[in-house]
């Protein structure tokens, strides 16, 4: 593999592991301040979040190129509210999705085709990750700070399943 290419997809590692991190501090931030179905929203997000690292793990796996973990960084556990906990996240999702980006660029200046396809999966993924997002604080928003439809929507969000993506490489 291309040095390039495998230096940034470890680093997407990294990210997407953080990602993880970053929405089970989210969770928790939630559980606490009483948002019980956002909280459990999060952890699902959480959980995918794992999913989206090891795709990437087994996928360098796969073809042969070291995988290299680094040191992550402390998420924040402190939020000013349930809005800004997801207006949060897509700021993160935005800069997850340039990072992806990024990624194809340089495989595809390395002719490394492969990698191209891989990363397809996650290309689309990022579409759906900063809709959730953006659903999320019209859900808020359109709440109006009103707690019977704030609860509301905390309990919609409740019912989140999570169910494995068909990410390439994983299940
Ligand atoms: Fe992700
Ligand atoms: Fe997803």
């Amino acid at each position: 593999m291309n040095a390039n290419v495998a230096r940034l997809m470890n680093k997407q590692i990294n990210m997407e592991y953080f990602s993880a991190f970053l929405y089970l501090a989210m969770a928790e931030w939630l559980l606490q301040n009483d948002y019980v179905g956002a909280s459990h929203w999060m952890f699902v997000q959480y959980r995918e979040e794992l999913n989206h690292a090891e795709g990437i793990v087994q996928y360098l796996r796969r073809v042969g190129e070291p995988v290299e973990l680094e040191v992550l960084e402390k998420p924040k556990k402190d939020f000013d509210s349930i809005l800004s906990v997801f207006q949060e996240a897509l700021a993160h999702e935005e800069l997850i999705t340039a990072s992806i980006n990024e990624i194809v660029t340089a495989a595809m200046e390395a002719k490394d085709y492969s990698s191209v396809k891989f990363l397809d999966w996650y290309v689309m993924e990022q579409v759906e990750e900063e809709e959730n997002q953006k659903d999320n604080i019209l859900g808020v928003e359109c709440a109006h700070g009103h707690a019977a439809a704030l609860m509301h929507f905390d309990a919609k969000l409740g019912t989140r399943v999570f169910t494995p993506e068909p990410i390439p490489f994983i299940n």
